[in-house]
This record gives structure tokens, sequence and C-alpha cells, in this order.
């Protein structure tokens, strides 16, 4: 009986699938990682405070979603729903804005937490590639980083997402709009949470699920007639980056992302082959956090890829990553001289860089072929009492079948140039 299970909204990440989620963060983060983006990692719980000025009180991360606790010490905290918070909270704190020159170019790969409802694609724990720009307002920049995401979609094969770019203004321009949104909402027949939104962020209610909200919504005043003549600039500017790099996009005014850092441009990658939690990843600018969490004024853009949809979405696509088998050589003893032996020369292989596993516990030749098969190994070494008497192993080439003995003098090197 098992007694116990993975906690309602996860799950567990077992071989052979996990070695696709490893690929997939591999190649999310290769392209970062060959752009000038160095590698950070902070820790799983932040003060909740940073979420809630950072991330927004009115959002849903942040009042509904955070798994927040007060410790035994009494510091109240939470497990961390996303990570661009915690990231610029750590450059400030290490002054690495001060340390160089601008930008502070950062990729990270972690687990997250929301206490979402679960369902296909959205779970409690899920896990995350993201990079930031931080510290410089260069549309260059915005247009890097979208073009980065989606070279890493297609080296993974993926073809059916699309990109949706928005632009939400900035310190200037969007409280002009906000302010006409809430006039117009204000003549709405709305329930009482709709019209609690509307009051602390009007453009999350452009985002309403619901048709009768959208039809009511029809005629509401649009950001696009309300952005500045520098947002508006910018903006063109993003777009034309793009467009030059031959990256395919969509204007979507819709796009309001559920974080409320966010100011010029957002984007979500969307995958059409995964129902109703079609983000696959998703980001933009945000010029207003550092100062938000106590810093100085530093522009910023990032994204984070959600590396569990990415998974569904290369299913979705009936794409199976080539992956290499993780064992070249598989060794194989007959009797308990021969396991001595081979061990040592599994040991050996192992310190010259071959990939090589052992037949554990004296099976007997079938079973141990067996493991040595499901291992996807190139080569099994075989040998029992009598090759050892020989000075010889047998080399077993596992696709072909065909087998030769070999001198257990050397025996590392003859493997090696074999496998080269
Ligand atoms: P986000 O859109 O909240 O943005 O999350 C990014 C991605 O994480 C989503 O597109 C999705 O693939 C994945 N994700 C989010 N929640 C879940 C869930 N419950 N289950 C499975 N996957 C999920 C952010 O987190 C921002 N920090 C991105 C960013 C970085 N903006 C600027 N820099």
């Amino acid at each position: 009986m098992s007694t116990f299970q993975a906690p309602r909204g996860t799950y567990d990440l077992l071989p052979p699938d996990s070695a696709t989620f490893l690929a997939v963060r591999e190649a999310i983060s290769a392209p970062l990682r060959d752009s000038g983006y160095g590698y950070i990692e902070t820790p799983g719980f932040e003060n909740v405070e940073l979420f809630a000025r950072g991330v927004g009180e009115s959002t849903d991360i942040v009042s509904k979603e955070m798994y927040a606790f007060t410790t035994k010490g009494g510091d109240e905290l939470a497990l961390r729903p996303e990570g661009t918070a915690s990231v610029l909270r750590a450059t400030l704190e290490a002054n690495l804005h001060k340390a160089g020159s601008l930008p502070v170019k950062l990729w990270y790969s972690g687990s997250y937490y929301r206490y979402e409802r679960p369902q296909k694609g959205r779970y409690r724990h899920f896990s995350q590639v993201g990079a930031e720009a931080i510290g410089m307002e260069d549309p260059a920049l915005d247009a890097e980083l979208i073009i980065l995401a989606d070279q890493a979609y297609r080296a993974l094969g993926l073809r059916n997402f699309r990109i949706l770019l928005n632009s939400l203004g900035d310190k200037e321009c969007r409280p002009v709009y906000r302010a006409a949104l809430q006039e117009f909402l204000a003549g709405l027949d709305l329930d009482e949470d709709t019209v609690r939104r509307a009051e602390i962020n009007p453009l999350r209610v452009l985002d309403d699920k619901r048709d009768a909200v959208q039809k009511q919504l029809a005629g509401a005043p649009a950001l696009r007639d309300y952005l500045c003549e520098a947002c508006k600039a910018y903006h063109e500017q993003v777009r034309e980056l793009l467009t030059a790099a031959g990256v395919v996009f969509e204007d979507d005014e819709k796009l309001v992302r559920g974080l409320d850092y966010y100011t010029r441009t957002t984007f979500e990658f969307v995958h059409d082959g995964l129902g109703s939690q079609s983000a696959v990843g998703g980001g933009g600018r945000y010029d207003g956090l550092s100062e938000m969490i106590g810093g100085p004024a530093l522009p910023s853009v990032g994204w984070a890829l959600g590396v569990d949809r990415t998974v569904l979405a290369l299913q979705a696509e009936g794409i199976t990553l080539e992956l290499p088998s993780s064992t070249s050589v598989f060794a194989v003893p007959l009797g308990e001289e021969t396991r001595r032996v081979l061990f040592g020369v599994v040991t050996d292989l192992r310190k010259a860089g071959v990939a090589a596993d052992f037949a554990f516990g004296g099976k007997g030749l079938k079973a141990a072929m067996k493991a040595a098969n499901r291992s996807g190994a190139k080569y099994a070494l075989i040998a029992g009492e009598r090759d050892l008497a020989e000075g010889v192993v047998q080399l077993k080439d596992m696709v072909s079948g065909e087998q030769t003995a070999v001198a257990l003098e050397g025996i590392v090197e003859a493997v090696r140039s074999r496998l080269a």
C-alpha cells in the first residue's frame, strides 16, 4: 500500500520523461548563455512584502495564490510565485547595477509556487526558465529577449506558437488612460468583484474571460489611442527590430498580463495545442519595479517560459526530442571474481569520461542483458570466469549484436576508441 501521494496540483518528474524536462531547460537557457546572460539563483522563499509590493496587492497571484506563512521566528515569508521581483531584489542587494556596465543580464531556472485551481497545464508547483535585463531602456533589449525565446522554441522544433505583443504605456500616459477606462467602467453594470477590480486595477477588467463582460467592454477606450509619443516611438522600434529579425508577432491590445509591474512592452507566447492554459511564456518591461521595492530607477525587461507547458507543447506537436542515451557501456559480470574485475573496469571507464553502468546484485545473464538493453548502452561488456582466465572480456555491440573478445588489458582505451 502506498501511503503518501504528491500534493494536489503537483507531480513528480521521473525517468525517462524527466530527461525531456532537462533538455527543455537546456534548450531555453542555451541562447541566453550565448548572449551575455549570467546565471543567478535566489531562495525559494522571500519576504511576503516583496511580492505584495512588486507583483501587486490586487493581482490574483498575490491576493489568492500565494503560499504565505509566518515562521516560528515571526518572519512573514512566501514561497516565490515568480522570479522577477526576487532577481531584482538580489541585484539591488548585491549592487550588481553599480558593479559593471548596464544592463545587468541574468538568467535563472527553478521552481515556483501558486495556489491555483489545478488543471492540465496549471499546477501549484511548476518550473520556469527566465531572463531579466536590468537597468537599461533600449528597444533592442526588448527585441533581443523576444528573439531569444523564439529561437529557443524553434530549436526545440516547436512551430504552432504565436507571439502576442502590446504596449501598456508608461507613468506619463497610463494614468490618463486608466482614468478614462475607469470612467467608462463606472457606467457599466458589473458585479461587486469586478467593480472593486475596476477601482484597483481597471486594465485587468479588459482581461475578463466572461462573454457577458466582454460584450459590455465593446466601445471601451483603447490604450493605443492614449500612448504618449515616447511610448509609441519605443513600441514602433521594438516592432521594427522584431520584423527585421524575421520574428512574426501579432499586435494584441487586450494583452494585459497578470502582474502589475509592467510598463510599455508586454508579450506572451501562446501555443495553440494546449487548450485554456495556452500561455507557454510571457514577459515585458518593468521600468518602475525597482523603485517600487525601494531601489533607484532601473528600467528593465524580461520573460519567463514555463517548462511544464513547453513540454506539453512538444507533446501537442508530436515532437520527441532526440536525446542521446546517457549510458554508453553496460558491464555484465558472470561470477564473483568477474564482478570484482568488471566493477573496477566500470570505475576506470567513468574516470576516463565514458558513461558506464553495471549489473548490480549478481543478476543472471538474462536479467543482466535485459538491464543492459534498457540502459540504452551502445556496448555491453560481458565476462565469465573463462574469459578472465584468458585475459579477455566480450564486447557486444548492442545494435548489431556482434560480439568480439577484447583484451582486458587496455580495455578502457579499446572502448573509448570504438565510441569515438
Ligand atoms: P507569468 O506569465 O506569470 O510571468 O509566468 C510565465 C510562465 O510560467 C507562464 O507563461 C506559464 O508557462 C508558466 N506558469 C505560470 N503559472 C503556472 C502554473 N500555475 N502552472 C504551470 N505553469 C505556469 C512571470 O512569472 C513573470 N515573472 C515573467 C517575467 C519575467 N516578466 C518579466 N520578467
